[in-house]
């Protein structure tokens, strides 16, 4: 059994910052020592003047999806080797019951795609295709034994993934009686599909169309709708995704001062990117930002409303929503037709730096830093303390983060399967030295030394977050 110890780092937790050398056994972590106290080992990872902190979990990631008549282009090989490469050690993917399948065949698939490709540690949750008996009774099931504790829904995508309102109760109350968590894409569909028929029977057909037929509030609208119905459902835990938009925001914050188990996730492209700067970049340029909710406008306060949302727990995770496709023959399908874009942004490699870099800036503490994008979500969903956190028994996943280094982002450089980046030339006030995942090593200094099929799969159990 091989035994680590990492010395002379600041050791960054959801409840501060201490001065401490981490003592590793095998696969976990054994004991914290105040400076000078741990034993002698034989092999010390200097971590002077730098971060010590927990593995990164991305909670929201789509490797492979199938969507707009196309895939997501990275595979679990190539999406969990960028993650790790970026300091996260363990990723939540949505498996996917595909309207009219089964759920378990779904499942099964996902499980074929994953196994023996992933680089790190990886969870499901499920996307629910259809709500019906069968899918109901599955939820059940896969609660109870296959280790997954959270289903999303659609309110958007009609024909495709959409859920209507009675669907979406009813699944609320299943989740309600067996404890799941329920998260939702919260956007008006049949509304939005209105608006984009009219945009393109206008002849509007670039990218940027694609975000204003997306008003803001048709996001608060089902926003709402979702906590009411969450309401009626005896107060099902409930969490909205990819939440964009000041005024959706303000419906969760509504719900959580009435104390409601309502909780949501941003992601770092709704923190820094805009519908004018990228969405309405000129040409057909603005495709590589087409994802859903869209990106929103820079006139308006939602980049510094969701920043101060990350402060008051009013948005409580950061995850990427990783969705990757490439421009050319991917994206390009959406050539002269905006709504046949296929929707997503990557992100999964940089989301520590870019959250990084709001410390930096001053808008978030370090210990929320981390809080969002690693402990957070393990307790969110069911992986904490086994995740999330640096603490006795817990896995060795740990970033050591170099404060004082640099990080620029490019297409050429990064390790995702994307021919571009949406975070093109982007430069970032610090850098993921080094990665462990379950004590090994698996990225130093800009080399890369893991290896697929070393991630393993990690049943969840239902969240330890709710009030
Ligand atoms: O544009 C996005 N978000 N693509 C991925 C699918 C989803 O709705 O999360
Ligand atoms: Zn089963
Ligand atoms: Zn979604
Ligand atoms: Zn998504």
């Amino acid at each position: 059994m091989s035994i680590k110890l990492i010395k002379g780092g600041t050791v960054v937790g959801p409840t501060g910052a201490i001065l401490a050398d981490v003592l590793i056994d095998g696969e976990t972590i054994a004991a914290l020592y105040a400076p000078g106290r741990a034993p002698e080992v034989e092999e010390t990872i200097d971590a002077s003047g730098k971060l010590v902190i927990p593995g990164a979990v991305d909670a929201h990631t789509h490797m492979e999806l199938p969507f707009g008549g196309t895939h997501a282009s990275d595979t679990f090989d190539t999406g969990t080797k960028a993650a790790a490469i970026g300091g996260t050690t363990t990723i939540i993917d949505f498996a996917v019951q595909r309207t009219g399948e089964v759920i378990q065949d779904g499942l099964a698939a996902w499980h074929g795609k994953a196994e023996g490709n992933c680089h790190i540690d990886y969870a499901f949750h499920m996307i629910m295709g259809g709500v019906d008996d069968e899918s109901l009774k599955a939820m059940d099931h896969l609660v109870a034994s296959e280790g997954i504790s959270s289903f999303k829904l659609f309110m958007a995508y009609p024909g495709v993934f959409y859920s209507d309102d009675g669907q979406i109760l009813r699944a609320m109350q299943k989740a309600r009686d067996n404890g799941a968590m329920i998260m939702m894409h919260a956007e008006n569909g049949p509304a939005i599909d209105v608006l984009v028929r009219q945009a393109l029977e206008r002849g509007e057909t670039d990218p940027i169309h694609h975000g204003l037929t997306r008003p803001q509030e048709l996001e608060a609208e089902a926003t709402s709708r979702a906590i009411w119905l969450a309401s009626v459902a005896a107060d099902c835990p409930l969490y909205i995704v990819h939440l964009s938009a000041s005024k959706a925001l303000d419906q969760v914050k509504n719900a959580r001062d009435l104390g409601k188990n309502v909780f949501a996730e941003t992601c770092p492209q709704y923190l820094y990117l805009t519908l004018e700067d990228q969405l309405g970049a000129p040409g057909f340029e603005g495709a590589k930002w087409v994802c859903s909710t869209p990106l929103r406008s820079k006139h308006e306060t939602h980049r510094a409303d969701l920043w101060q949302g990350l402060r008051t727990n009013d948005l409580s995770v950061v995850s990427t929503d990783h969705c990757p496709f490439c421009f050319k023959d991917q994206k390009e399908l959406g050539l002269g037709d905006f709504s046949k874009i296929p929707n997503g942004i990557g992100s999964v490699e940089h989301r520590v730096d870019l959250l990084y870099q709001g410390v930096v800036d001053g808008k978030l503490s370090l210990s929320r830093w981390v809080e969002t994008i690693a402990t957070t979500p393990a307790r969110m969903f069911g992986l904490f303390p086994k995740k999330g956190i640096i603490a006795p028994g817990s896995d060795a996943d740990v970033v050591i983060y170099d404060p004082a280094g640099r990080t620029r982002i490019s297409a050429e450089t990064h390790h995702m399967n994307m021919d571009h980046s949406a975070w093109e030339g982007w430069e970032i006030d610090g850098r993921v030295d080094t990665v462990l995942s379950r004590g090994e090593v698996i990225a130093s200094g800009g080399e890369y030394l893991g290896r697929a099929g070393r991630g393993q799969y990690v049943k969840r159990g239902l969240s330890d977050y709710l009030i």
